[in-house]
């Protein structure tokens, strides 16, 4: 098949979380599958190396309204392999910024031109795909251009997929969005894309998409509910015949133990000894007392509401002063819990670190070198690094919700691959975190379930051939007539 992927993220050249790695391993494997694809993205001021790619389309008019010395763009493209392809969409004024999100007044004309110029490439290339995948909000007007404005276009007949990796971020952006793109002014109403006197692209994607993936089974069935819907639970039960979730994987190239040059010792299932190396050397790096008797726990992470970090700087605190636990966490984001975890580093300088940035490197090494992994998220649709935490042997300790329930099995005599809790307050963290040391305390049972942790598959080539299976089912259901879901 001709697979478009239209993304804002693709790792290693652009990540703010985890979409860069999801649409980068899936588009992988769908290429290692045979498949022909091309990648959609942004051509960010941070990617390296952009004057060595190849042109693709030197100057591309691309059908936005508006100025037109601003409607066009270059397009380079890289290599993926043989028959894979990323589209990178250079155009100073929009993407010459290092950031994928910066907070700008024009966000919602940045998301609008890459989507709509790479259908503009499709289209001046004659690469007509099969099938046209969009990726969370940004690109979720690409399902609503083409059933409308490029209707009659050689891409009018392409079914399309919407991946929902965060319901949280819809994208509601100004009216005039509407005109930028040459869409129907008719649809400025509460049934189609108006949403709170705004344009919501991701509610577009919903409403238009012939098919709509979530990262995870559950999280598939929580954003039916008015708890996990962000306001758009409605909209999604309209199209809930047409929902599914897929689990995304690990990427065993970037995250394996085995292999991974970032850490300090090689280890495996069979072969535990290099973990503890790599644990002296994270507390070494880190500035931690290697004498500690706890086990030592680890967070990457946006620190924003959803992941539940605000309740841990809650909990902490008790586990610290009686020296239950080490803590060290890599992440940054709200500026008020920056500075409270910066503070906790602060008092209890043996037993924690914090250092607040991106840092890849030291990511791979708190996979490796942590005894336990917190995630006590209030929602996660999928969560990769309990994955990751897993294939590194480090327990994960997570909020039993989205993918986090689906891949992580609690800890019960000579069972389970974490610890799993229920409630999202400080006493479930607390009481998450009591068991932790409990299980620590018992190296056999602890040894057991790292190695079941291990052992867990959570394979993209499977999660790529059931993204085929999709792709199959929206090319046979949509026939040239079809308009079934409006
Ligand atoms: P989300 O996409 O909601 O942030 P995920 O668990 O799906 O959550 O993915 C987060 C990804 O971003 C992981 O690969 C994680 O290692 C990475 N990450 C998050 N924060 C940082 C950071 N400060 N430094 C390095 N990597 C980070
Ligand atoms: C989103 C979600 C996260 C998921 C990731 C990749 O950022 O918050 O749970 O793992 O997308 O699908």
């Amino acid at each position: 098949m001709r697979i478009l992927h239209l993304t804002p993220e693709i790792a290693p050249w652009s990540k703010a979380g985890g979409l860069g790695d999801a649409a980068a391993a899936l588009v992988k494997n769908l290429a290692l599958l045979g498949h022909e694809i091309r990648v959609g993205t942004p051509l960010y001021g941070g990617i390296p190396g952009r004057d060595k790619m190849e042109i693709a389309i030197p100057s591309l008019q691309v059908g936005v309204h508006g100025d037109p010395r601003a409607a066009a763009c270059r397009v380079r493209q890289h290599e993926l392999g043989p028959k894979a392809k990323i589209w990178f969409i250079e155009h100073e004024y929009f993407y010459g910024a290092r950031e994928v999100y910066p907070p700008r007044e024009d966000a919602g004309e940045r998301a609008a031109f890459f989507a709509r110029a790479t259908l503009d490439a499709c289209l001046a290339t004659g690469w007509i795909p099969d099938v046209i995948h969009c990726h969370d909000w940004t690109v979720g007007l690409v399902p609503v251009l083409l059933k409308t404005t490029l209707k009659n276009s050689p891409l009018g007949q392409c079914p399309t997929v919407l991946t929902i990796h965060n319901l949280q971020h819809q994208g509601l952006q100004p009216q005039r969005l509407l005109s930028y793109l040459g869409l129907p002014e008719n649809l400025w109403n509460a049934q189609a894309l108006e949403c709170l006197g705004a344009v919501n692209f991701l509610k577009g994607g919903i409403l238009f998409a012939d098919r709509i993936i979530t990262v995870s089974p559950t999280y598939a069935q929580e954003i039916l509910t008015p708890e996990f819907g962000f306001g758009l639970d409605d909209v999604v039960r309209l199209r809930q015949q047409d929902l599914e979730g897929i689990l995304n994987g690990v990427d065993t190239e970037e995250w394996n133990p085995q292999t991974d040059p970032l850490i300090a010792e090689k280890f495996s299932k069979t072969k535990l000894q290099g973990k503890a190396a790599c644990k002296s050397a994270l507390q070494a790096k880190m500035k931690l007392d290697p004498k500690a008797k706890g086990p030592l726990v680890g967070v990457i992470s946006r620190l924003w509401e959803q992941k539940g970090l605000d309740l841990a700087a809650q909990a902490l605190p008790a586990l610290l002063r009686q020296r239950k636990i080490q803590f060290v966490l890599l992440g940054s984001g709200d500026p008020i819990l920056e500075q409270e975890f910066r503070k906790l580093a602060h008092d209890f300088p043996n037993d924690c670190a914090v250092q607040i940035g991106y840092n890849h490197e030291l990511s791979h090494q708190i996979e490796a070198g942590a005894d336990f992994f917190l995630m006590p998220s209030r929602f996660e649709p999928c969560g990769l690094n309990q994955l990751y935490s897993m294939a590194y042997g480090t327990v994960p300790i997570v909020r039993a919700t989205g993918g986090l329930a689906d891949t992580v099995s609690p800890w019960q005599k000579n069972q389970g691959t974490g610890i799993v809790f229920k409630d999202a307050d400080v006493g479930g963290i607390s009481w998450a975190l009591e068991r932790a040391v409990q299980l620590y305390q018992q190296s056999a049972e602890y040894q057991a379930v790292q190695k079941r942790g291990m052992a867990a598959q959570f394979d993209w080539v499977q999660a790529a051939q059931r993204h085929v299976v999709c792709y199959e089912l929206v090319k046979k259901q949509r026939q040239p007539t079809s308009s079934a879901t409006r």
